[in-house]
């Protein structure tokens, strides 16, 4: 469809032109979400509003250790229907609350959760549910300081911590199951045939609106609005399965923050659809969907969906985990500045929601992560720079785009292929004319260990000449129409396509064996292909040109059965999945595969990375950017990144500079750019631009060990990679609604990367009375107890970037073409004294690319300034091995019993030492540093003391070449 698009060949992005919205619904064109705005607007407008549904309490059913219990639920305008409620608490306080129709006209779709979570969550075996005349509950927690309480009528869940409510469910009874009917039971029931009047509440209000209308009309409206049959745009959805949809309140009356439920152009914390004054007018949406110039300011659904949200107020955070498949519209409102309100409204499935009790936010992290997952551990050489475009045309250009890296001198580990590589689109055939020696061709970028990622997208072209679609067809693993039984056929880049179901177990060792390069497999494997090639997959939402929404109808028949509509969320993760596997299968031993998603879903951060689609080049799409990363990284799926200098567009030098710099500040970094671009390899800038832009490729690669550091944490606690200040300052309201600059995982480190033209200096809010260091110039700020915020230089050649009073930040400093040469290049750890003259910090490092660190090869050392007394000047500067200390906590799933001090990896960098420290904010000159009997050489510039409350350069402290190692332990002593 881009193809179609010359006018991207535009120098500048115009402001006119903008997303196809017309090809997008809005909820007022989904039905189900018309219904679902609609019921709670009668339900806003109504005082009388009661949730018709109901626990019928003879049902109620503890298991055997009481530790979970099951219910019938009725909805007193359709006794007749049947509905189960199974409500649990986990291990570590999350609440799952699951709700289904009982014996309906068929199944819902309950299988998200099996897709979405690492594994069936542990029931608590300590809780006790105590039964009561109109409610069960349970007390759990350290203190019994949470509460679980379900109340029997109005069905309604709570969760409380210390007596405050933090979590309702269905409190303002908008929850309503659309329970599987016919079009001739409707038809009878309105004409008053076998209406069942038992068990209805006979409300004032709701009788007279039930004159108006048999039956339900009070609660579910006067029309069958869309039940049947839906039209948008030229496409019409059957819907052979009626009315079917889920709404469900979700209140927190104490948090006046929400954040979460990426992926959304947008601020960090939701801004407000509903209610007098509310920002959007829509809801926010998920959908996955390749929308077209996706607008920066938007609750428009994007190419992924994680419905998770935290709410976050200065004493609690609390989440939750809403697994639906299918698409979900979620209004927020904020009825005062204390609360907030949210509905969510989806279009199929079960209820299946966790409460995630906090009540800091490193504990909804942790609760979260354990449900569906921590982020895998990337290979050390994806945190690198990739340079991608589409396209590089063939063997030639991929080597001269090499060469000229290395001739400008500037770092690179991995360069791209998009689609123009495989012949007629077909993935994995090589377009032999333009690349005749694709094996040649990767082993010259493999050379100096870089790598090449190849783009392989899920549409197959419909040819019997292509293997992969031939097989595919022969093994039956295709979607199919609504009919079941034919496979279904749409429009993608290789013309007339079909597509995989992933979500047939058929196809899976299938997919497998064809990246197997030397077999065995199914039949066509891809011998034109190395080990260390990784894969790149697009369009997989799905995209397709000619479908309704540019994606796949919801009618469409998947494994089991189900329609598209149920897991359409979900299709994306399950293509990521199994690649993921399949490029990891590849080498044995097994290598930390790497694989870059448009589209995702929750579990995603199991599989790879994601980015953030077809950016605009301009500067609101590099701001939003930043924030959509944030919105990843709390949302659990830290590998993240936005394409640097926009996809569409050619922006002018200033601009791709400041996109070099959000890039170089982001988990993942690739430049990427469409098509009808002009080539901009930052080689190809004028100066002084192509200078800046070495030195921040140059910066990202001298701080790989915070970025990998960064990534241990994340993938062993689910604490997010990147942390905005809700999450590193829980505290701090001035932080909350902060999305603009952030920290780099417990680094200390604070960046904010500038995204508007033409300026000189930024406002940076320091949260806490706290020095801060400019990580270049060693300025000294200070912030204030209630926050503050200071102005720092940020000409273009400069990036705002402190170092937190209390961190010891060790980087790299060699200038290396590729990040595997810097293997065993020597470290520098740059000591950041707090005001009361002491730092700490971290390192992690593995051999970067296999699993080996869960055998126990890698070191985890921990480094500390403290002051050598009480009231000494001077500091003690150590390092100790961390893995030694807490080996609970050091790597995923290792098996904690192998880590020993000289493990192999140790081993292999015994050599590799400490070659400067820079320690700042001593309070003098020192008289000595030594390392044990040996005096050290050093420098001294006096300046301001992290102690002092003035601003100034602080005085710095270079001690040079000590001669330690990286790996052991040590001890440098400042008298001063
Ligand atoms: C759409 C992707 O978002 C873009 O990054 C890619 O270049 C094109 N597809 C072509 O593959």
């Amino acid at each position: 469809m881009w193809a179609f698009c010359s006018l991207l060949a535009l120098a500048a992005i115009p402001a006119t032109l903008a997303v196809k919205a017309h090809d997008f619904k809005t909820c007022s064109q989904a039905g189900f979400c018309r219904r679902g705005r609609a019921l709670s607007a009668r339900a806003t407008e109504n005082p009388a509003w009661r949730s018709p549904y109901s626990i019928d309490a003879s049902s109620l059913a503890l298991s055997p250790d009481q530790a979970s219990f099951t219910a019938a639920v009725k909805s007193s305008i359709y006794p007749e229907v049947n509905f189960g409620l199974d409500i649990r608490i986990h291990d570590d306080g999350v609440v799952r609350v699951r709700m289904d129709e009982v014996g309906g006209l068929r199944k819902r779709y309950d299988e998200a959760a099996s897709w979405a979570l690492l594994e069936e969550p542990k029931v608590s075996h300590s809780i006790q549910w105590t039964v009561a005349k109109d409610k069960v509950h349970a007390k759990y927690g350290a203190k019994n300081n949470f509460e679980v309480v379900v109340a029997y009528e109005p069905l309604k869940v709570t969760l409380s911590r210390n007596g405050q409510e933090q979590v309702v469910l269905n409190g303002r009874g908008l929850l309503h199951m659309e329970h599987y009917r016919t079009k001739e039971s409707v038809a009878q029931s309105k004409q008053g045939i076998a209406v069942p009047e038992e068990g209805f509440d006979t409300d004032d209000s709701q009788v007279v609106l039930e004159q108006a209308h048999p039956r339900a009309a009070w609660f579910e409206g006067e029309t069958e609005d869309g039940w049947w049959e839906e039209t948008f745009n030229s496409f019409t959805d059957p819907k052979p399965r009626g009315p079917e949809s889920l709404s469900l309140d979700i209140d927190f009356p104490n948090h006046g923050h929400v954040y979460g439920i990426p992926q959304h152009a947008t601020r960090l914390s939701l801004p407000t659809t509903t209610g007098e004054g509310a920002y959007y007018s829509d809801p926010y949406r998920l959908y996955n969907a390749d929308v077209f110039e996706y607008l920066a300011d938007s609750t428009m659904s994007l190419y992924g969906s994680i419905p998770f949200m935290q709410a976050h107020s200065a004493d609690s955070t609390v989440g939750i985990f809403n697994v639906i498949g299918s698409e979900t519209w979620i209004d927020v409102g904020r009825p005062t500045l204390k609360a907030t309100t949210t509905h969510w409204i989806s279009e199929t499935g079960i209820l299946d929601v966790f409460i995630l009790p906090g009540p800091t936010p490193a504990d909804v992290f942790a609760q979260y992560t354990r449900l569906t997952g921590t982020p895998a551990l990337p290979a050390h050489w994806a945190l690198g720079y990739h340079q991608c475009r589409w396209n590089y045309i063939s063997s030639e250009d991929v080597r001269s785009v090499q060469q000229r890296f290395d001739e400008e001198d500037i770092p690179v580990d991995v360069f791209w292929l998009d689609i123009e590589y495989a012949e007629d689109h077909k993935y994995f055939m090589w377009d032999h004319k333009l690349f005749p020696d694709p094996v040649d061709m990767i082993k010259d970028v493999e050379a100096i260990e870089r790598k090449m990622v190849v783009i392989v997208d899920p549409h197959l072209k419909r040819t019997n000449d292509y293997p992969v679609y031939k097989e595919a067809t022969e093994l039956d693993v295709l979607v199919k129409v609504k009919d079941g039984k034919t496979d279904y056929e749409g429009w993608c880049w290789s013309g007339s396509s079909a597509w995989v179901d992933f979500f047939n177990p058929k196809s899976w060792d299938w997919w497998k064996g064809l990246f197997k390069i030397n077999g065995p497999s199914y039949g066509w494997h891809w011998t034109e292909s190395t080990e260390n090639t990784h894969i790149w997959n697009d369009m997989n939402e799905p995209s397709i040109f000619n479908g309704p929404e540019i994606s796949m109808p919801r009618e469409n028949i998947h494994y089991g059965g189900w329609e598209h509509r149920d897991l359409h969320n979900i299709n994306g993760m399950l293509f990521h999945n199994l690649t993921s596997q399949a490029v990891m299968e590849r080498s044995n031993p097994p290598k930390r595969p790497f694989v870059l998603t448009r589209s995702f879903y929750a579990g995603s951060q199991r599989f790879g990375a994601m980015w953030t689609g077809d950016n605009l080049g301009t500067w609101e799409h590099m701001g939003v950017g930043v924030k959509m990363v944030l919105a990843n990284n709390i949302a659990g799926f830290s590998f993240a990144g936005s394409d640097v200098g926009g996809f569409f567009g050619n922006p002018e030098p200033e601009m791709l500079v400041r996109w070099y710099g959000v890039g170089a500040f982001a988990p993942f970094f690739r430049a990427h750019a469409h098509i009808d671009t002009k080539r901009r390899e930052p080689y190809l800038l004028d100066e002084p631009y192509k200078s800046i832009v070495r030195d921040i490729l140059r910066l990202r690669y001298s701080m790989l060990p915070v970025w990998y550091t960064a990534f241990r944490e994340a993938s062993v606690t689910g604490l997010p990679v990147l942390r905005p200040h809700y999450v590193a300052m829980p505290h701090d309201e001035g932080g909350f609604a902060i999305d603009d600059q952030y920290f780099i995982g417990s680094s200390g480190l604070l960046v904010k990367p500038v995204t508007h033209k033409s300026v000189t200096e930024e406002t940076v809010y320091l949260p806490e009375d706290q020095v801060y260091y400019d990580y270049f110039s060693h300025q000294a700020y200070r912030g204030a107890a209630k926050g503050k915020n200071v102005t720092v230089p940020a000409e273009l050649h400069q990036i705002p970037l402190l170092i937190r009073g209390g961190s010891i930040v060790p980087t790299r400093e060699r200038p290396r073409r590729s990040s595997p040469l810097m293997k065993r290049d020597p470290f520098t750890l740059r000591v950041a004294l707090d005001k009361d003259g002491n730092a700490r910090g971290e390192l992690y490092l593995d051999d970067g690319e296999t699993y080996s660190h869960r055998e126990g090869n890698f070191i985890w050392r921990e480094f500390a300034a403290q002051k050598l007394t009480k009231k000494s000047k001077g500091v003690r500067i150590s390092s100790r091995n961390l893995a030694a200390q807490k080996p609970a906590e050091a790597v995923d799933h290792v098996a904690l019993a192998k880590y020993d001090d000289g493990n192999d990896f140790a081993k292999s960098i015994a050599g590799v030492r400490v070659e400067k420290l820079v320690v700042l904010g001593l309070p003098a000159k020192p008289t000595s540093v030594s390392a044990g009997d040996k005096e050290l050489q050093w420098t001294y510039t006096p300046g301001i003391s992290a102690s002092e409350k003035k601003e100034g350069t602080a005085s710095v402290l270079v001690i040079k070449d000590p001669k330690l190692s990286i790996s052991g332990d040590w001890d440098i002593v400042v008298q001063v």
